[in-house]
C-alpha cells in the first residue's frame, strides 16, 4: 500500500524580518522536490495555528519571492498559544495541537526569533513534531552565531550611518543614531564600526556621559569639528534607566524599546557647544530586500529545516556554529538570550582603531573564551 505523503505546516513567527520569504522558499521547495511532501502554509504566526487559517503552498506560490522583504504568510508577535492575548491571556495551547491533529500534519516548521523558539519548545512538549529557523535582525537568537535579517539590518544601518557623516561634517555637529536590537547590541556594534562611528553605546556596556562628552569635546579639540554616535536602542547610561519606547498590552514580551538617543541627546547639550541631533532609524532596518548574504542563509536554514524533518530529526532549532551548520535543542535555545561578548574581537578592533565605547575600559573577565568569529 502507497504511504501517505508527508504534510508538514510552516509558519512565521514574531515581527517580521528580511529573509522570511527566501526561508518559506527553501522549506517549501526542498520538502516538495526531495520529498514528496504536501506543504501547508500557517497565517499570521501561531495566530493561524489556534485559529485553523491556513493555505496550501505549492511549488509555484513560493516561486519569485526569493528577493521579496516580509512573509507572504504574515506574522504576528501576539499569538503566544500558552498566553493567547486575543482570548485574554488564555492557555490555548491544546487548540493549537487540535490543529496540527485535524489537518494531519506530520510536522511543523516554525521560522522565528527567541519568542517563536520558546513556543515551538513548549509545543514539542505536548507532542508536536517541530523544526525551528532562527531569524531576527537582533541576532540575539541563542544556539546560533548568526540569524537571518541580521546583514540586512546591519547594512540598511552602515548606510544610514554613512549618510549621516557628510552631514555632520559640514555643520560641525554631534549625530547620534539609535539603532533597533533589543537588549543586545549587535546591529549598533556591526554598524557602527563598518561606518567607522567615533562612539559606540551598546547594552551590554553602560556607558559614562561624562566620557562620551569628553570624547566628543576632544574632537572638536583635535580639530575633527564633528562626532557620529550609534547608539543601541536598549543601551543605558551607567546608573540610568532604559527608556522604553510603550508597552504593547496584548503580547506577552510587553517592552518596546526607543528613545535612548534622545534622551542622550538632551544630556550632551548640557554639557557641550555643539548642536546635537538625533536619527532613530526604527523598522526601516527590517523593512525591504534582503541581502545576498540573507538570502543564502535563509535558504540553507530553511533546506535543512525540510531535511530535518524528513529524517524525523524533532525539538531542534537549525543553527550556524563556528561557520559550521548544526542543530540544537530547542530546549537550548528557549527563555534564553544572545548578547555581545565583551570579549568580542570585533569590539578589540574598533578599539584598536580608537573607537569609544562610552568608557574609560571595558571590564571583562580574561578567562572567558574569546569567540572564534565576528558574530
Ligand atoms: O525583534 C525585532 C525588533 O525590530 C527589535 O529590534 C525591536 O525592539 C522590536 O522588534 C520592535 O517591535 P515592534 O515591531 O513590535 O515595534
Amino acid at each position: 500500500m502507497a504511504k501517505d505523503p508527508l504534510r508538514v505546516g510552516v509558519l512565521t513567527g514574531g515581527g517580521d524580518c528580511p529573509g522570511l520569504n527566501a526561508a518559506l522558499r527553501a522549506v517549501t521547495k526542498t520538502l516538495i522536490l526531495q520529498h514528496d511532501a504536501e506543504v501547508v502554509g500557517i497565517r499570521d504566526g501561531y495566530r493561524g495555528l489556534v485559529e485553523r487559517n491556513v493555505q496550501p503552498l505549492s511549488y509555484q506560490d513560493v516561486g519569485g519571492i526569493l528577493t521579496r522583504g516580509g512573509t507572504i504568510l504574515g506574522a504576528s508577535n501576539k499569538a503566544d498559544p500558552f498566553n493567547y492575548q486575543p482570548r485574554g491571556g488564555a492557555n490555548v495551547s491544546a487548540q493549537a495541537v487540535s490543529t496540527c491533529r485535524s489537518l494531519d500534519l506530520n510536522a511543523l516548521v516554525a521560522i522565528g526569533g527567541d519568542g517563536t523558539m520558546s513556543i515551538a519548545h513548549g509545543l514539542s512538549e505536548l507532542g508536536i513534531n517541530i523544526v525551528g529557523v532562527p531569524k531576527t535582525i537582533d541576532n540575539d537568537l541563542a544556539g546560533t552565531d548568526r540569524t537571518f535579517g541580521f546583514d540586512t539590518a546591519v547594512s540598511i544601518a552602515t548606510e544610514a550611518i554613512d549618510r549621516i557623516h557628510t552631514t555632520a561634517q559640514s555643520h560641525h555637529r554631534v549625530m547620534i543614531i539609535e539603532t533597533m536590537g533589543r537588549y543586545s547590541g549587535w546591529i549598533a556594534l556591526h554598524a557602527g564600526v563598518a561606518s567607522g562611528t567615533d562612539i559606540i553605546l551598546i547594552p551590554e556596556i553602560e556607558y559614562d556621559i561624562e566620557e562620551v562628552a569628553r570624547v566628543c569635546y576632544d574632537r572638536q579639540q583635535g580639530g575633527q569639528r564633528f562626532t557620529i554616535i550609534a547608539i543601541a536602542e536598549g543601551a543605558k547610561p551607567q546608573e540610568g534607566e532604559r527608556v522604553v519606547r510603550e508597552r504593547v498590552d496584548k503580547t506577552s514580551d510587553s517592552v518596546r524599546l526607543g528613545g535612548i538617543g534622545r534622551v542622550l541627546a538632551d544630556d550632551l547639550e548640557d554639557r557641550m557647544e555643539s548642536e546635537v541631533r538625533t536619527t532613530i532609524l526604527g523598522h526601516m532596518q527590517r523593512g525591504g530586500t534582503p541581502t545576498a548574504y540573507d538570502r543564502n542563509l535563509a535558504t540553507a536554514f530553511g533546506a535543512r529545516a525540510a531535511s530535518r524533518v524528513a529524517e524525523e530529526t524533532y525539538g531542534v532549532m537549525v543553527a550556524l556554529q563556528d561557520g559550521a551548520f548544526t542543530d540544537v535543542p530547542l530546549s537550548d535555545v528557549a527563555d534564553r538570550t544572545r548578547t555581545v561578548p565583551l570579549n568580542s574581537p570585533l569590539i578589540a578592533s574598533a578599539l584598536d582603531v580608537g573607537t569609544s565605547f562610552g568608557v574609560d575600559e571595558i571590564d571583562f573577565d580574561t578567562s572567558d573564551t574569546e569567540p572564534s568569529n565576528l558574530a
